[in-house]
């Protein structure tokens, strides 16, 4: 069964006690609706001449449609934890569900965004984009005009026959985060989407993340170094401590959907979550 983190690191004086609801009080019996990815008591030694601990007794759930962010310090396990969901690497202890079945290897209900891109330089924006559906041999006709839907979405449309190094950082994620939209998983993971693209282009894309996740509510699980992104789109905040990763603490973010950045940055409570996400990740770097 899910538990609260009873082990949470103390938490800053300058904590706004209306956030720690999600933690401190969690109900100790199971939610209303079964989680759409359940990762319980998870451990992960990476062996060999230089053993590695990188996670130890991860619990964490994400709700069906929820839109959940990881902040952590580099080297916790965040990357590990999501390709461990995503089937792509083994663990050894505990339990991961997805839609409470046992996770044993990668699936189509699952999409995964990693902060390198995955495109093949030799293909056009298009065929990158219409990879992956095509190798699981989606019809082309029912592919056709989600793919140009996609394309419209994601700003990409003029761009359709350019091959990736024709585009500029921003557009060539765009249209990375499309290739696996054309897939439809209905939980999407993403590893630092916009860890490399400057501040500007990182709001731009954030906003129409949100706007594709309100169309498409699937569930998502991000990992990223950015407090403001992590409150600017999540539901819910997930903190880890340094190395070996636990979960340490989750921080509920009530703010109005759906969001424009200048009324999200304007609510008073978007700077006292910065605030208190800053606070606990000082904690974890400081002793890292
Ligand atoms: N394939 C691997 N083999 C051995 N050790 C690994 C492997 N992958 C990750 N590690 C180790 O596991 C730990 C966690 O790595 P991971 O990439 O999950 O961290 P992270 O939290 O994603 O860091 P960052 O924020 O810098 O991306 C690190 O110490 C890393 O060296
Ligand atoms: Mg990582």
């Amino acid at each position: 069964m899910y538990k609260p983190h009873k082990d949470s690191m103390p938490m800053p004086a300058s904590s706004p006690a209306a956030s720690l609801r999600a933690c401190a009080s969690a109900p100790e019996s199971e939610p209303a609706t079964a989680p759409a990815i359940a990762v319980r008591q998870v451990l992960k030694t990476f062996a060999g001449k230089h053993e590695v601990k990188a996670l130890e007794a991860v619990d964490l759930t994400v709700a069906p449609h929820e839109f959940v962010s990881i902040l952590g310090p580099s080297g916790c396990g965040k990357s590990t934890l999501l390709r461990i969901v995503a089937g792509l690497t083994p663990y050894q202890g505990g339990e991961v569900q997805v839609n409470q079945r046992p996770v044993k290897g990668p699936s189509p209900e699952i999409g995964v965004v990693f902060q390198s891109s995955n495109m093949l330089p030799w293909l056009t924006v298009a065929d990158n984009m219409a990879l992956g559906a095509k190798l699981r041999g989606l019809d082309m006709q029912v592919l056709h005009p989600k793919l140009e839907q996609l394309t419209e979405t994601l700003g990409l449309k003029g761009f359709e026959k350019h091959h990736p190094h024709q585009l500029s950082g921003g557009m060539r994620q765009r249209a990375a985060i499309g290739q696996i939209l054309a897939l439809d998983p209905q939980i999407l993971l993403m590893d630092e989407p916009f860890g490399a693209l400057d501040a500007l282009t990182r709001d731009r894309l954030n906003v129409e993340l949100l706007r594709i996740w309100q169309t498409l509510r699937q569930t998502v699980l991000l990992v990223t170094h950015s407090i403001a992104e992590a409150v600017f789109l999540s539901d819910r905040v997930i903190v880890m401590s340094g190395r070996p990763g636990r979960v340490v603490q989750e921080i509920q973010i009530d703010l109005p959907r759906p969001r424009q950045p200048e009324e999200i940055k304007s609510d008073p409570r978007y700077g006292e979550y910065i605030a208190e996400l800053s606070a606990l990740m000082g904690v974890f770097n400081d002793r890292h």
